[in-house]
Parts: C-alpha cells; structure tokens; sequence
C-alpha cells in the first residue's frame, strides 16, 4: 500500500476545474467499462465526438472481436468499430488503464438474482476492480439501472474501502484535495427505436455533491444535446425507475386487457389504435407474449427489494409482474386451444416460431418470453423449431439451457402451427400466411391480412 500525500494547494475546486477543461477540449480520456448493448455504443459516441476512449470489459471474447475490428452487436457494423479504432478507441481487459482515465463510466449487468433479488455482483466487482487505479480528480459514473441508494450506500463506501491510498469521495462541496467524484446516470436507450437518436435523449445526472454533478454535467454535456442535472444520485437512480415501472404497469394493464377482450371477442389492437386519436391524456402500449429484455421484467423489482427495507409494499410493481410473467404461459394455451379447434393436440404437434429476441428488428434475447414459450411447448410434447434472423442458434442462456438451431422459413407448410412471437421487421407476413396450416400470431404482425388460418392472440 502506498500512501499519495496530499497537496493542499490543489482543492476538489481546482480538480473539479481542471477535469471540465479537459471534458470542454475534448482531450479528456474516457473510460467506458462493460462493453454490452449500452457500453459500447456509448463508447463509440464518445469517440466520435473526438474524446480519446478506451472500453474495459472482462469479456476476452469481446475484447478480442473489437481488437480485430469486428462487432458483436447486429447495429453496430464493423466500418464504425474501425473509423472508431482510427480515431483512437482501445478495448483492453486490463485495469491498470483506469489510472490514466479522467471519467470513469460503468455499464456492467444489474440482473436478479434466483430468488428475484438485486444482483449486485457486477457493480461491486467492477468498483473493486478499479478503485486500486483511481487517482484524485477523477469522475466515476454508475450508468448501471439500480434501486434508489446503491451509488452511495456500495459503491461510495467501497471506493473507498478498496483503493489503496487516502483517497475519498468528494462529499458535501468540501475543498479536501484528495478526492475522486461520483455520480449516477441512468442509461435511457430504447434498443431498435430509431425515431429519437441516442445523443438526442436527454441524460439526466445526479452527482454525490455539487462538484461531481458539475464534471458529470460537462462529460455528458459533451455529447448529449441535453443534460437534466438533478439534486442527488437517488433522484437519478429513483428516475430511472420510475419510467421503467410506467412501462411495466402499463404493459401489464394492456396485457390483462387483451386477455379480456380475446374472451370478449373484441379487437384490441383496434381499441388501442382508436384510443390513440386522443390528443392528450392518453399513450399507446401494446400488449405481447410476456415482457422482456434487461430491463422492463428486472427493474422495477430492485425497487420492490429496496422498499421492503422501509416496510413498504410496492403493489403495483407486484401485480404488474404477476400479470406480465403469467403471459407465455396464456400464449401456450392459446396455442393448444387452436390446435385443439382443428383436431390436434399439442403434444406431437410439430411447431415453428418465428422471432425469439424479446422484441422487433434486435439480437437480444435476454429474458425473452420466446424460451419460455418454448420450453413450455416443448414440456407439453410438441416438436419446436424457431427461425429468428438474429439467431442462427439458441445455446444455454443464465437461466435455461436450450440447443437448437434456426430453421429456414422455406418448409413452413410442414408444420402444424407457426407461432408469431416476435414481429421482426423482414418477414414477408403473407408469404408465412400464404403457406403455413395455422398461424397463432401473438403480436399482431398479420393485421390487415384476412385469412381464416389466423389466430390472433
Ligand atoms: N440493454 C438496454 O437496452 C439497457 C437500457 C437501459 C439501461 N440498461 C442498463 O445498463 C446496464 C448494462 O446493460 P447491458 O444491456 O449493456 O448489459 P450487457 O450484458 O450487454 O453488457 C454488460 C457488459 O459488462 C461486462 N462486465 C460484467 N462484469 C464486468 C466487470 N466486472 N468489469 C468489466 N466488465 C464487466 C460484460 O462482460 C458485458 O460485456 C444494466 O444495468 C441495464 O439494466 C440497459
């Protein structure tokens, strides 16, 4: 352990100063850990906007793509992972780098646990990991969704704890000359929504104190062309929630809704889509086979973790999560059901899905309700193939171990059942109509097309 002896002439003021200056002239070095679906293409904004970044990530396998200049994310062609490691973005494994940072940005996994708790795990091993480089004047961000508190009550404290010299979070506006500054800010990317561009939603900031939300302000101010500084990192972290759980409810309500009006025989697309005229009071959400992706199914339970901590029932969150996950198995009902109306039984019906990303035009499959659907399928006796143009094979994911194999769409008349999980933009949906027995389409992707082989769900 060596111990950095502070000099007093260099106050949090005079380091907070000196790390906007570099942020205003660009010649900040940007450190962006975890390279996933929000890290690296932050990264890459980065870059663009002519800072010098350099990724971390634990990943040998995705630091070893990006060296060779080739992508692992379907949006992000190879020809930006090349112009971005011309103007001098480096991928590395290696922690010793984060000493030379002067904005430190994390955007590591927040999953579940198991038993449907925070899983922290990523956070913390990150923060141990670069807390022995850090030096004074540095900015930390922690982009990661987590409930309301995690910034200051586990990362601030293990910053601390693990970093091998004096040096302490600044707090309070204090002028100490030993500090390193932190601050949360929630990652709000929509993966697949091309209709806002990425530096154009505005980020909002909340810094440990003052000092830190100023440096967080600037580093973000660089490249979004809004930032929303708010009072603290719980507030910044409690945002985030926020509009993840209005997306969740309201999936939800819209869920329970469908299934209402399936028994009812009323339309819901067409109740949404004439509800939608209203100008105001009122915003669409569509109903699907069950919630997925990173964030909707898991973020609004690191919410209903933390308010137990103040005997609080979080309601909404609970019953919104009954209903969304009950969804895949509603949907193999409806399968059965219409097998049944044509005299077939699910087990030793031969069926295809189309689409298992967790929503249109993406290659992400995490926590998509298409495994569900189709270990449920097969759990019941059908023969399953899928075809999913993002997926030439399912292997074993962190909760399910499934091994197939994407299937052309050419033998479709074979099946008994095409199931229509996710409404993937380059499907040909009267061709699929055209040629399959049966079609159980779950996202109204076959809207407009009229045919009696149809069955909307
Ligand atoms: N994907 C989205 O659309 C989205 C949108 C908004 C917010 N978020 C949030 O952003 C965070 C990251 O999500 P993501 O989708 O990019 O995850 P991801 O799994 O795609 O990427 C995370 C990366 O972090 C790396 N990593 C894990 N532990 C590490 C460590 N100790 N050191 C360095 N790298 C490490 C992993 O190898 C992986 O490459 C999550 O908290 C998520 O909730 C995601």
């Amino acid at each position: 352990m060596h111990t950095v002896i502070p000099d007093q002439s260099i106050s949090a003021t005079l380091l907070k100063e000196v790390t906007i200056a570099k942020l205003q002239s660009r010649t900040a070095n940007i450190g962006v850990i975890g390279l996933g679906y929000v890290g690296l293409p932050l990264a890459l904004l980065f870059t663009e906007e002519g800072f010098p970044v350099t990724g971390f990530d634990i990943d040998s396998t995705k630091i070893d793509t990006l060296v060779s200049l080739r992508s692992y994310i379907c949006r992000i062609p190879e020809t930006e992972i090349a112009l971005a490691s011309d103007r001098g973005f480096r991928a590395t494994s290696n922690f010793m780098w984060i000493s030379k940072m002067d904005a430190i940005v994390i955007c590591v996994p927040t999953p579940l646990t198991e038993y449907r708790e925070p899983d922290l795990s990523y956070v913390t091993e990150t923060v141990k990991s670069i807390a022995p480089h850090l030096k004074a004047g540095q900015l930390v961000v922690l982009e990661s969704t987590t409930y309301p508190g995690t910034t200051e009550e586990i990362v601030v404290p293990l910053l601390e704890e693990r970093n091998f010299s004096d040096l302490r979070v600044s707090r309070n506006d204090s002028e100490a000359s030993n500090v390193v500054f932190v601050a949360f800010s929630p990652e709000r990317e929509d993966p697949g929504n091309n209709t806002v561009a990425r530096n154009e939603i505005p980020k909002i900031v909340g810094g440990v104190d003052r000092h830190a939300s100023e440096i967080a302000t600037a580093l973000y101010g660089s490249i979004f062309s809004r930032t929303v500084p708010v009072s603290s990192t719980t507030v910044a972290e409690m945002t985030k929630l926020l509009e993840n759980i209005y997306r969740c409810v309201n999936i939800a309500l819209v869920n329970e809704l469908k299934l209402l009006c399936l028994r009812m025989n009323i339309d819901i697309w067409e109740v949404i889509a004439a509800a939608a005229t209203k100008p105001f009071g009122f915003q669409p959400f569509y109903p699907g086979p069950g919630l997925g992706g990173h964030c909707i199914p898991i973020d609004p339970f690191y919410l209903a973790w933390k308010a137990k901590e103040f005997d609080f029932a979080t309601r909404f969150i609970e019953l919104a999560g009954e209903i969304n996950m009950a969804m895949p198995y509603h949907m193999v009902e409806f399968i059965a059901e219409a097998l049944n109306v044509r005299c077939k039984a699910l087990n030793g019906s031969k069926i295809m899905v189309l689409g298992v990303s967790y929503k249109k035009d993406i290659d992400d499959l995490r926590e998509s309700p298409a495994i569900t659907i189709i270990e449920a399928l097969q759990k019941s006796g059908a023969i399953v193939v899928y075809n999913d143009p993002y997926f030439p094979k399912i292997g074993k994911g962190r909760k399910y171990d499934l091994q197939m194999q994407c299937v052309p769409l050419e033998q479709i008349s074979q099946y008994d059942c095409v199931v229509i999980l996710t409404d993937h933009s380059s499907y040909d949906y009267q061709k699929i109509v055209d040629e399959a027995q049966l079609v159980v389409d779950t996202r109204n992707a076959t809207s407009g097309i009229l045919s009696e082989k149809i069955v909307r769900c």
